[in-house]
């Protein structure tokens, strides 16, 4: 008809010439997806009428291989930042640039406290939040009953995060050291136990650095509760067991928690790596015998911490954290039922 030549096809040449898309593509640093995340982005590419050309999906595949693996084994928490804007020669392409953004542990935590509870730096120091949960673990809670009076017993509490069992307990009188490595975490633990008054001290460290080595022989309980989960490799949990019972004394009690697989799941590359990117770091229970193995520890019981949580905590307290349930059960990661990893108490005496 005439006159009414305005359907965008008919503009074709003009859209391409003149119009325009840039953007920024995050995805977290897993090596084994590297083919997924190439063809999204030439799905991306395809969706911005600028298809990629043999030679860019070459020269894309080995930038992104490269970025993945510096990104991946420098942290867990990496990210692949995939850049795209238009091409200043040629209308019809992209440019596109991937790096690996590189981000530690702490800067992670900083960003999810950013992100979720604070806008600026005071605010952050001074959350109240406790971000995993606002009461004590009931299974640290049941043990107490099995050591000395408050008065006379120490606890470590090694990445003892916003205090959710370090504060309860320096608040029954029991003598607490906590070890933790993000310094807001510390900031935090640090002005309340001042504020209070508590019977805590907390040090500021990696529990894998070989130069932090907690008091030996000396407390009654060590707590590790969701540190595990951080880690990359069974020697890591090996070596922070290690210390765990090294600290308490004979008799005394480690309790910590991780993610375990299911005896007949095969895990594949891609569940390792994502589930450490997803502070999901499991073992295999062969894997965890080897941990144990030799240390000077012995496992006393076995829980599935959602359900021995869930079924103990006050009503007001469950679930600890708005993601705990899915997270705790492995279903943040896997859409098989049941999840092939779940995390799991594991109470251990000190021979
Ligand atoms: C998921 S949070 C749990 C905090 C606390 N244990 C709880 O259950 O509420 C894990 C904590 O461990 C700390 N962490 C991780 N790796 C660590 C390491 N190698 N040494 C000391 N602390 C570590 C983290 O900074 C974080 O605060």
């Amino acid at each position: 008809m005439m006159g009414d030549r305005h359907d965008a096809e008919t503009f074709n040449n003009l859209l391409a010439a003149f119009g325009m898309a840039r953007g920024k593509l995050q995805l977290p640093c897993v090596p084994d997806l590297e083919d997924y995340y190439l063809q999204k982005i030439m799905a991306l590419a395809d969706l911005l009428e600028k298809p990629l050309t043999p030679q860019q999906i070459e020269e894309l595949d080995q930038k992104i291989t490269h970025e993945l693996a510096r990104g991946f084994a420098a942290s867990q928490h990496s990210q692949l930042v995939i850049s795209f804007k238009p091409n200043t020669t040629l209308v019809e392409r992209l440019e596109i640039e991937v790096t690996a953004q590189i981000a530690s542990l702490e800067e992670f935590y900083e960003a999810a406290l950013r992100d979720n509870f604070a806008t600026d730096r005071d605010q952050l120091d001074n959350l109240e939040t406790s971000v995993f949960g606002k009461h004590a673990n009931a299974r640290v809670l049941d043990l107490l009953p099995q050591l000395g009076g408050p008065q006379t017993t120490a606890i470590l509490d090694i990445g003892a995060g916003s205090g959710r069992n370090a504060l309860p307990l320096a608040r029954m009188g029991y003598a607490v050291e906590a070890i933790e490595l993000a310094d807001i975490f510390c900031r935090q633990l640090q002005q309340q136990a001042t504020q209070e008054n508590l019977p805590l001290t907390v040090t500021q460290g990696n529990i894998l650095d070989p130069l932090l080595r907690p008091q030996l022989n000396y407390y009654a309980l060590a707590i590790l509760s969701e540190l595990l989960v951080h880690f990359r490799d069974p020697d890591q949990a090996r070596l922070a067991l290690s210390k765990a019972g090294d600290a308490v004394i004979k008799g005394g009690l480690v309790l910590f928690n991780i993610f375990l697989s299911r005896a007949d799941y095969q895990p594949t590359i891609a569940d390792r790596q994502v589930a450490q990117v997803a502070q999901s770091f499991f073992l295999t229970p062969g894997e965890l015998d080897s941990v144990i193995n030799g240390l000077p520890l012995e496992i006393i019981d076995q829980h599935s911490v959602f359900s021995y949580e869930r079924d103990r905590l006050p009503a007001q307290a469950w679930p600890p954290s708005p993601w705990f349930i899915n997270w705790s059960t492995g279903r943040l990661l896997f859409e098989i039922e049941p999840p092939p990893i779940s995390l799991q108490w594991l109470l251990c005496r000190r021979c």
